[in-house]
């Protein structure tokens, strides 16, 4: 009956319960020979039953309770740690069977699986702890925090590249002392974090001494550090800085927390690379708010100038000129001139009143003074009166009691969106009807304006074109953000046009980026 156990691969052999080998099978034969004897002679090579240190010998128990038992044996064996599964079971009357199989493949691959979801579970953590983070500074705080955390340490630090000058600062720290860190301008390529930042490959010290080439290394000794993991922060292939975690114990960190720590590297030098741009990204929006600020202040200026010398010289001089003609349309009478000069007399004063109109109405929207005196309401009501009802364009102006007047910019911009509007209204929009409506309550202040005309494609207005199209909408946009306001332009070919803009009744600063649903 034992014939069929031969073909088991697994090393097994039976006994009887004083310990005689009453059968080995071939895989255990192939390795310690045909012996007789008791098993813990010829497997173990001992003169007594196996006990601790090694193992209690679980034969006896299984010899009492009649009950199999199964246990993982770890030995020693040249450099390496092995595990033996040993399984002992009763056969038949007073015979055991023991089998035994080697399992450190297993425990190894187990092992490995628990590193690495450890490991992930670290990248993980981490990488929610600082996305969403757009500061530099909170980044580097909470990953440094989150990382000790996860080493349960307390000695670290990230140092960022300077790479103008090629040097290394600590921006943020924990567990070491001002005296280490001030002053700590670590040259590329020099010391332990140096060389990483120069090769960008991670460096581990099990044990820091005089010869490990740590730089100022009797500033680490003061602070009794004695391993150190230092890794490159990478960002693609360009390295930004370097971290490194330390502990006051000997061999603390192994390869694999090396290895972490490197993913964790990558993972943070994104982070900053990302901060940066986004950093840069706002400093520059930042000054192409303060140069359109200074244009438009500009652009009105040139208004006010352009208004000024209109009125003084051109707009006087017509009027002189429409008097004389009338004085010679009244002296004609009596001088008995031909038809024809009459004619043309008659209709030259027609001419000159018209453009004398029409001159007065420029100067007026150049220099929007009715807005200074009387207030949006009032101006945007000339404005209508003055280009859509001239136009045969009929106007509805719905607008809400407004006690309190707006700042002046809010009001001068409503007042060119408004401008704006209504020269498309009337150059593109082929409209019958258009409604102006103003409305303000405690928070903010909502302007629309409509027309029932041709209508366009909104998504087709994407930049602005060389002629200048395009620049009407997106200064509207840009007025608006600049007063803390958005602006939405609701268009489709054949179904109108819709403008409205919000503004804060009082200027919140910056919130206006937040804020802009790019329509
Ligand atoms: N109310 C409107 N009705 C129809 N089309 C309009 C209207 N407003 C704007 N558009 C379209 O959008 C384009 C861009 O307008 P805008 O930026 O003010 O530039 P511009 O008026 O100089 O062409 C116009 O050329 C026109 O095709
Ligand atoms: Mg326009």
């Amino acid at each position: 009956m034992y014939g069929l156990l031969d073909y088991i691969e697994d090393e097994l052999f039976v006994i009887d319960n004083s310990y005689n080998v009453k059968f080995l099978n071939r895989a255990l034969k192939n390795k310690i020979g045909s012996k007789e004897g008791k098993c813990f002679e010829i497997v173990e090579r001992r003169s007594v039953p196996c006990g601790p240190p090694i193992w209690e010998c679980p034969v006896r128990r299984v010899i009492k309770e009649k009950k199999g038992v199964s246990f993982i044996h770890p030995y020693h064996e040249g450099d390496g740690l092995r595990y033996l599964k040993v399984s002992i079971y009763p056969l038949e009357e007073d015979s055991f069977v023991e089998i035994r199989r080697d399992v450190s493949a297993e425990r190894e691959l187990e092992r490995h699986i628990i590193i690495h979801h450890n490991h992930l579970d670290a990248i993980s953590r981490i990488s929610s702890a600082v996305s969403g983070l757009g500061d530099l500074r909170k980044i580097l705080e909470t990953a440094i925090d989150t990382i000790l955390e996860i080493f349960t340490g307390s000695i670290g630090g990230i140092l960022l590249l300077d790479e103008k000058k090629g040097v290394l600062r600590y921006e943020v720290y924990r567990g070491l002392s001002l005296n280490f860190i001030e002053g700590m301008e670590v040259k590329k390529g020099e010391g332990i974090s140096g060389s990483v930042a120069e090769r960008g490959e991670p460096i581990l010290l099990s044990e820091i001494s005089d010869k490990s080439g740590v730089y100022r290394v009797d500033l680490l000794k003061k602070e009794s550090i004695s391993s150190m993991v230092s890794v490159p922060l990478k960002a693609k292939e360009k390295v930004v800085g370097v971290l490194n975690v330390m502990s006051n114990t000997p061999n603390r960190f192994k390869r694999e927390d090396m290895y972490l720590l490197s993913s964790v590297g990558y993972q943070l030098g994104m982070a900053i690379e990302q901060a940066r741009l986004y950093e840069r990204l706002r400093n520059a929006r930042e000054r192409y708010k303060k140069l359109l600020e200074v244009a438009m202040v500009i652009q009105e200026e040139e208004r006010k100038r352009i208004a000024r010398e209109l009125h003084d010289e051109t707009s006087q001089n017509l009027t002189a000129l429409s008097l004389n003609l009338r004085a010679i349309k009244d002296m004609m009478e009596e001088e008995g001139l031909s038809k024809d000069v009459k004619e043309l007399i008659v209709k030259s004063h027609g001419i000159a009143v018209d453009a004398s109109v029409e001159l007065t109405r420029i100067i007026r929207e150049l220099r929007p003074t009715l807005l200074d005196t009387l207030g949006l309401p009032a101006a945007i009501n000339h404005l209508v009166e003055a280009n859509l009802k001239s136009k045969n364009i009929d106007a509805e102006i719905i607008f809400n009691e407004m006690e309190e007047r707006l700042s002046p910019e809010t009001e001068l911009a409503l007042f060119r969106i408004t401008q704006e509007a209504l020269s498309n209204i009337i150059r593109h929009s082929k409209a019958k009807t258009a409604r102006i409506y103003l409305n303000c309550d405690e928070e903010e202040c909502v302007l629309r304006i409509e027309d029932d005309g041709i209508g366009f494609n909104v998504q087709d207005i994407k930049t602005i074109e060389e002629g200048g199209r395009g620049a009407g909408l997106f200064g509207m946009k840009e007025r608006v953000r600049l007063i803390g306001g958005y602006c939405n332009i609701d268009s489709k070919p054949g179904a109108g046009t819709k403008i409205t803009v919000h503004v804060p009744k009082h200027k919140t600063k910056g919130d206006e980026e937040d804020k802009d649903p790019d329509s």
